[in-house]
């Protein structure tokens, strides 16, 4: 008989519970003597000792199901040994329950943070075994992350819907994506959106090569341009700041994010109607599709394999379509950005989508 914890952490996506479905079921199916802890609200849960005893009825159900049957919260890697409210000791307090519970493994599912924090309680002697959760497909050693490609549906269907609009009435559209850090999803939505300007923050946009695409768009005779903006586009000028000197001055910016700075300016350079549209979290939401849930179900699956073979410290990944096993402390603290010279851009470049970079 084995004992598992499990925690979802961090912001949530449309697979968790179909990822926790996958190591549930093939746990229950291979050892039915399995017993598994979830833990709620994530690391806080562990923390606190805040669980419950789940039953195999509780995984079924989900697989169609966004958002997580656990519950999530957002437990920061750089306050782990930061202690808490009474000097609380964070990471004491998670042995201690894991200890307490006598458990065998605990099954982690997040991003980049939570997979540094997993990395530390493997450090700590924990058995861990993680698993690659985000829409934002950043988290090192894995070609996919589950909950991307549900986000790349919704976001790509949020640009086909401003295509018919923004044709309607000659406008410029620029649709804010998610993803601070990288620009995964916003290429690929862009992409499949047919988006005609493409923004990430790993290619810092020129305003005057913007505008350009836009005009050249006006010259070949097309009424409007779609812009597909990632939240951390970042401008040249901006990114040859200090970080001190950026976060002043997005502390002092009128603008609520980079789409409403870049839109006015678009607007008074070219005389023309600017929108600006953020689907937000709707990218998080809803149902996986079915990419997702198959590949959270094959990755939750391979993580119960690797929990009964001992293979612990490590993350389930996807890499040229298989799962393997990738030792955390390779995939903490690194992230997976997009590269500017790799093929996927050189081709949306080839057939003219621009990257604000052009001369
Ligand atoms: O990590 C996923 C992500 O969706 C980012 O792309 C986004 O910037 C962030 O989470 C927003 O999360 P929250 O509003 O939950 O803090």
């Amino acid at each position: 008989m084995i004992r598992i914890g499990m925690l979802t952490s961090g912001g949530d996506c449309q697979a968790l519970n179909a990822t926790m479905r996958g190591v549930a079921k093939t746990l229950y199916n291979l050892d039915p003597e399995t017993q598994i802890f979830g833990f709620e609200e994530g690391y806080r849960g562990l923390m606190y000792g805040d669980y419950r005893l789940m039953k195999p009825s509780d995984f079924s159900g989900i697989l169609t199901v966004g958002g997580t049957i656990l519950g999530s919260s957002r437990q920061p890697f750089k306050q782990m040994r930061v202690p808490g409210e009474n000097g609380f000791d964070k990471v004491e307090g998670m042995k201690a329950t894991y200890r307490n519970l006598k458990l065998d493994c605990l099954v982690i599912l997040g991003g980049n943070g939570t997979q540094k924090t997993a990395n530390l309680l493997s450090e700590e002697g924990l058995n861990v075994v993680s698993l690659p959760k985000t829409i934002d497909n950043d988290i090192y050693g894995t070609d996919m992350t589950f909950g991307f490609q549900s986000a790349v549906d919704i976001a790509t269907q949020a640009i086909d819907c401003i295509h018919t609009t923004a044709a309607s009435h000659g406008r410029v559209f620029i649709v804010e994506l998610m993803g601070h850090k990288v620009g995964w999803l916003t290429l690929h939505a862009g992409i499949a959106g047919g988006a005609d300007i493409i923004l990430l923050p790993e290619i810092p946009y020129d305003l005057g090569s913007v505008i350009q695409a836009i005009k050249r768009r006006d010259k070949a005779g097309k009424r409007f341009s779609i812009l597909a903006v990632a939240e951390g586009a970042i401008s040249r000028e901006d990114a040859a700041l200090s970080k001190k000197e950026y976060q002043k001055k997005l502390a002092a910016s009128r603008y609520p994010s980079v789409s409403y700075e870049l839109g006015d300016q678009i607007r008074i350079a070219l005389n023309k109607d600017v929108r600006i549209v953020v689907p937000g979290h709707t990218q998080r939401g809803g149902s996986p599709d079915p990419y997702d849930r198959v590949i959270s179900t094959r990755l939750g699956s391979a993580a119960a394999r690797m929990i009964l073979n001992g293979e612990f410290g490590c993350m389930a990944a996807l890499r040229g379509g298989q799962v393997v096993a990738v030792p955390l402390s390779e995939v903490a603290s690194r992230l997976k950005t997009v590269d500017p010279m790799s093929d996927i851009i050189s081709q949306a470049r080839d057939l003219g989508i621009s990257f604000g970079d052009e001369l």
